[in-house]
């Protein structure tokens, strides 16, 4: 198959993971180039020793990384929020109810709605980089709409996620262990086949430590990974569970005690922290600087969802990172990348070495550092996954970016 050459490359971020340090994160290396074929990654290194290809790509001076690794979204849904934005804006309190009205509108789209949408914000998703995304029910909460979202998330990745625990819908307020019961029940049968992942948001107003383990043993009783959202808006036990039962991630952490972060240390459970939700309910940011220096690996996310982060750009969540949770520019490129794919149990991806997909991201400027240097400029100039390009160019051929 044909081979690609992709030369003149500034700076390449490669998170190698034998060359990967602390001072060193992404395993730079400078005048560099790349050579992919059938949609890996062939060979790596200076690029006065590249060898020949079929195609020739000239990068011209400019920084490549891999594809971003977007470990945290609710991209199935329907209708938009723009009015609790707005009150928010205005001194209101974000509050976990206004999933409810996402829930409303969800359960009235068709199919298409919903599929057109998901697509829209995938493809949105691709232009800024993401090679990869998870993608969360949890607007249906109903046996069917689950169903459903799972079935239409699972056509554009491989990383879907059951959060029928999202909260309570209005027809079982009275009833919660209901609820509880239908979830860890029938509502978990139907959603298993289309799911790798199974997640439950332990906070006031949603669900206890006690349901979020109980959905968590299910989900892994009907063999789906767990991970979790917690201390999102304030502190709470939802950190200390995702480390006791061992997680690979658990995602928010804006609210975490001294013993939180040493449990995550202990657990080596990542943080992922959503700084788009920070920002767009007005709160505190976690303090990423904290958590690496006390061991704890810190993955980046989008949590793209219509209520509380409606961002889908990771360039954004690195810019915020590096300007106000404490990360280096490095820190935080590879906390979307290599740090997102582990978050995923996917050290496959996030990645630029022999053998890794071809999934990267030409930036139009010479360093990762612009990222954050140049906060809300466009600065992805492509996109590759598997190494072909993202969207493509004209529009046509729609691809799903999944590996599995
Ligand atoms: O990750 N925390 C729970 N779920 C989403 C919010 C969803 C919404 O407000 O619609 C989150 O922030
Ligand atoms: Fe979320």
């Amino acid at each position: 198959m044909t081979a690609t050459l992709l030369t003149g490359i500034a700076e390449l971020a490669t998170n190698d993971p034998a060359r990967s340090t602390p001072s060193d994160p992404l395993a730079l290396q400078y005048d560099a180039a790349l050579v992919w074929q059938d949609g890996r990654i062939v060979w790596s290194g200076p690029a006065d020793r590249a060898p020949a290809a079929d195609d020739r790509i000239d990068a011209a001076g400019r920084a490549v990384l891999p594809g971003f690794v977007d470990s945290h979204s609710h991209l199935v849904f329907a209708g938009d929020r723009t009015e609790e934005f707005r009150a928010r804006m205005a001194g209101e309190r974000y509050s976990a109810g206004g999933i409810r009205a996402t829930v409303a509108a969800t359960r009235a789209a068709t199919d298409d709605q919903l599929r057109s949408n998901l697509r829209g914000l995938v493809e949105e998703m691709a232009r800024q980089g993401t090679t990869t995304v998870e993608v969360k029910s949890g607007y249906g909460l109903t046996v069917e709409d689950e169903e459903r979202a799972l079935r239409l998330a699972r056509e554009v990745t491989a990383e879907t996620t059951f959060l029928g625990a999202h909260v309570v819908p209005p027809e079982s307020a009275d009833d919660p262990g209901a609820y509880l019961d239908l979830v860890t029940g029938p509502m978990l049968t139907a959603a298993a086949p289309y799911a790798r992942w199974i997640d439950a948001f332990c906070e006031t107003g949603a669900f206890d430590a006690d349901q979020a383990r109980s959905v968590l043993e299910a989900g892994a009783a009907a063999g789906l990974r767990g991970r979790l959202h917690a201390n999102q808006l304030g502190p709470g036990p939802g950190v200390a569970l995702a480390c006791e039962l061992g997680l690979v991630a658990v995602d928010h952490c804006t609210y975490l005690k001294d013993a939180d972060v040493a449990a995550l240390a202990d657990s080596g459970t990542i943080a992922t922290l959503l700084p788009g939700v920070d920002f767009s309910t007005r709160q505190p940011y976690p303090d990423a600087r904290r958590l690496l220096d006390a061991g704890v690996r810190v993955a980046l996310a989008s949590d793209c969802n219509p209520g509380s982060s409606f961002t889908s750009s990771l360039p954004f969540c690195v810019a915020i990172a590096v300007r106000d949770l404490g990360l280096t520019p490095a820190e935080a490129v590879h906390a979307a990348t290599a740090a997102g794919a582990d978050a995923l149990d996917r050290s496959d991806l996030g990645r630029l070495v022999p053998g890794s997909p071809a999934d990267l991201v030409l930036l139009d400027a010479p360093s990762h550092v612009h990222l954050a240097y140049r906060p809300g400029v466009p600065l992805v100039a492509a996109t590759w996954r598997a190494g072909r390009m993202v969207p493509p160019v004209d529009g046509s051929n729609w691809q799903p970016i999944t590996h599995g």
